[in-house]
């Protein structure tokens, strides 16, 4: 794989990224592991509440995210895996339990610290892709480099998605696989620590689907950015170091894949 000029990855203090980290086979580790971590979750619950209903989206789960790991959590519809994923990117915070971002507890800080945290250190790509369609691909990227404070080139972002000929295009000229990744080059582009994908692949066919999922494969690598994927596509877990099953708002088993299967062998 090529490296491209200036690229690297960071993680919660700044630091540069570990390459080659090889994942675990449990959740936790011990505090003596001398592996980065990127996130540190511990004993967290999530309670939704409405007048008349109490549901327990999150019934404790503990997790260790390793710097430049590439996770992919699967589990039925409602086993709290959107939960999970909106939790470790600031966007909720959970009813109990610790989310460690290096000292920076995303659990009990205030908004104003979180909204700092999303800006800085996170990218998310959800199913559908929120391109603005009166911007080329080029110009939705620099929406979100123009605010950042270590951005990427938009062009380099794109072409790290391999769409670099593409840069002048509308949304409307581009396939969903495209706007997708134009989204990926957009989340990306401030350089995150972390990486977080909601369906990335739900609305696309699987030759479509592959190329994105190439675009995330990709970004893990050469940025290195510790990266959460979720999915309802089994075959999509081969290409994660640790695959993380759901069920009823628990971690219900963890996989390690000693031998990931490159993304472009994946389809559905
Ligand atoms: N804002 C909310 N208010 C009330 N309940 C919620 C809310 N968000 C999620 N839930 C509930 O929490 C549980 C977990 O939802 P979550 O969205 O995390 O599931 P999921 O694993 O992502 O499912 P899917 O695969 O369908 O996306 C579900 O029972 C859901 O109905
Ligand atoms: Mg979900």
């Amino acid at each position: 794989m090529a490296t491209l000029p200036g690229v690297s990855g960071r993680g919660p203090a700044g630091e540069a990224t570990a390459s080659g980290v090889t994942s675990m086979a449990s959740t936790g580790t011990s505090s003596e592991d001398p592996r980065k971590f990127a996130l540190r979750v511990r004993g967290v619950t999530k309670v939704y509440r409405t007048d008349s209903l109490e549901v327990l989206a999150l019934r404790g789960v503990d997790l260790d995210m390793l710097v430049s790991e590439l996770i992919v959590l699967v589990g039925p519809s409602g086993s709290g895996k959107s939960t999970l994923l909106n939790i470790l990117g600031g966007l909720d915070q959970p009813t109990a339990g610790q989310v460690l971002f290096g000292d920076l507890d995303l659990a009990s800080c205030g908004e104003a610290a979180l909204t700092r945290y999303r800006r800085d250190h996170v990218g998310f790509v959800f199913q559908f892709y929120n391109l603005i369609p009166s911007l080329t691909a080029e110009e939705n990227v620099a929406l979100v480099t123009e605010i950042s404070r270590d951005p990427m080139d938009p062009g380099e972002a794109l072409s790290l998605v391999g769409l670099e000929e593409r840069r002048n295009h509308f949304p409307a000229q581009l396939s969903g696989g495209e706007q997708q990744r134009v989204a990926i080059a957009r989340a990306i582009a401030k350089r995150p620590a972390i990486l977080l994908c909601d369906e990335p692949t739900g609305a696309l066919d699987s030759r479509t689907g592959v190329r994105v999922l190439e675009a995330i494969e990709r970004v893990n690598k050469v940025l290195g950015t510790t990266t959460a994927l979720i999915t309802h596509n089994a075959g999509i877990a081969d290409m994660a170091d640790r695959v993380l099953s759901f069920a009823d708002g628990r971690i219900a088993e963890v996989r390690e894949n000693t031998r990931k299967r490159p993304a472009k062998e994946i389809a559905w």
